[in-house]
């Protein structure tokens, strides 16, 4: 594929945008460098670049595009919220009913708060949870990512991981002091960790199925345990559902696991690909958000009408034609013809996934938590991304983020995706194991 067009507005970017991108996962750097892919626009489930070339999307922009591109419902929501302008900076109707969905569709969400990314979510989670509890410290997990705030880039999961350095720099040594980060997956070490420090732990955060480390489930009752095990400290639970909730049904993540957390974190999806994200829990806890209480958080585009007009599209659309189960049976005719062909080249690959979000890990062992995620070969995915892209698939450039199935892929694209995967991994298997 001739990418020139591409190569010279990646060139603009390098000179005006630090590392030539907005956010670092963007960048090619975690599979093998080399400028990455401009984009020109989206139509349903292709990305289609500035030299015109198309590709089957699988990044879903790292979750939120769950109804695809440009679906015709979001737009002309947008379109319409538009027209009433953008910005009002005073209580509207779009913020009110969507936060009114959010409410009936997640067990135990009295109140919500909106945010703009989900980054300020997690924020404003930990210094709620810090002010109910009176306490300082946050437990959280080896390899999970909640956004780009201080406290929780110390030992981060997916950009920070990929680039080999999961603390950032400039984090004072008095933030790492009240962070405790133990594996995924591992209920002994949670309850040792509880056992020593517990009294001092404001809030255990987690991403209830973690997305960024790739897809990696929870093991049978451990949800369960991790919700027991901080309340018997007398901590809080936050759930980050930023990618969870609305992906794999029409509510959290949590609910099919049948636990409660006493915090939502919610994003990507709940915003319809506009800026938006929220956080809410029971009405106690919430009344202790400003103005009605101490903690404060704000936002000039928290719950900005444009943003809340496409989330709210976006739930109708997924409530009224729950393509759930049609995005999970192509989801798994994928990860299936994937492990049959990788299988046929004698390329060792484990598949986790969870309804319509997977990912391929480059390794023959159980993929349990972050540290056999990293045990899985970062080379081997580099190579295979590269000859994705070159077949017109378009996965997520970095081994520890999912596929996304949206509703508006199809049997067309699960087929010209699994043709693609065959050449790939008969060249895979040509180079040798890599
Ligand atoms: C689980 C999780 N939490 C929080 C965030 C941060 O959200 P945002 O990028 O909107 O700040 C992300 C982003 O990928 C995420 O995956």
């Amino acid at each position: 594929m001739r990418r020139e067009e591409s190569a010279r507005w990646f060139e603009r970017a390098r000179r005006v945008i630090a590392g030539g991108v907005n956010s670092p996962a963007r960048s090619f750097v975690a599979v093998g460098g080399g400028p990455p892919v401009v984009m020109a626009r989206g139509e349903g489930p292709f990305l289609i670049d500035v030299d015109g070339q198309r590709y089957i999307d699988y990044l879903a922009a790292f979750g939120p595009l769950i109804l695809g591109h440009s679906h015709p419902r979001v737009v002309a929501a947008i379109e319409a919220a538009l027209k009433r302008a953008p910005l009002f900076g005073t209580p509207a109707p779009a913020e009110i009913a969507l936060a009114e969905a959010l409410v009936e569709a997640v067990p135990g969400l009295e109140q919500v708060r909106m945010t703009t990314t989900g980054t300020e979510a997690v924020m404003a989670v930990i210094r709620l949870a810090r002010a109910a509890t009176g306490r300082n410290k946050i437990v959280k997990f080896e390899g999970t990512y909640h956004g780009h705030s201080d406290a929780v880039l110390v030992r981060a999961g997916s950009g920070p991981s990929t680039i080999g350095r999961p603390d950032s720099g400039g984090i004072p040594p008095g933030v790492r002091q009240d962070v405790i980060t133990v594996p995924f997956n591992q209920p002994a070490v949670l309850a040792e960790t509880l056992e020593r420090v517990g009294r001092e732990v404001a809030v255990v955060l987690v991403e209830p199925v973690a997305g960024n480390m790739g897809i990696v489930l929870p093991n049978p009752g451990y949800l369960a345990q991790v919700v027991e095990l901080a309340h018997a400290a007398g901590a809080l639970v936050a759930f980050d559902e930023v990618i969870t909730a609305f992906r794999f049904h029409y509510g959290p993540a949590a609910s099919l696991f049948g636990v409660r957390p006493d915090l939502y974190v919610l994003g990507k999806a709940i915003g319809g690909g506009l800026a938006l994200a929220a956080y809410g829990g029971s009405r106690s806890l919430m009344a202790l958000v400003a103005p009605e209480g101490p903690v404060f958080q704000a936002g000039t585009l928290a719950g900005n009408p444009l943003a809340a007009s496409a989330g709210l599209a976006t739930l109708a659309v997924l409530r009224e034609e729950n393509p759930y189960p049609r995005m999970d049976r192509l989801a798994a005719e994928l990860a299936d013809g994937l492990r049959d062909r990788a299988r046929a080249h004698g390329v060792a690959v484990t598949i986790n996934r969870l309804g319509s979000a997977f990912t391929v890990f480059f390794g023959a062992e159980p993929v349990v938590d972050y540290a056999s995620a990293r045990r899985t070969s970062a080379s081997r995915f580099a190579r295979f991304h590269r000859l994705m892209l070159e077949r017109g698939v378009y996965l997520a450039p970095s081994p520890f983020e999912a596929w996304f199935v949206s509703a508006q892929h199809g049997e067309a694209e699960v087929e010209a995706t699994l043709g693609a995967a065959e050449e790939a991994f008969a060249a895979l298997a040509r180079e040798g194991k890599g």
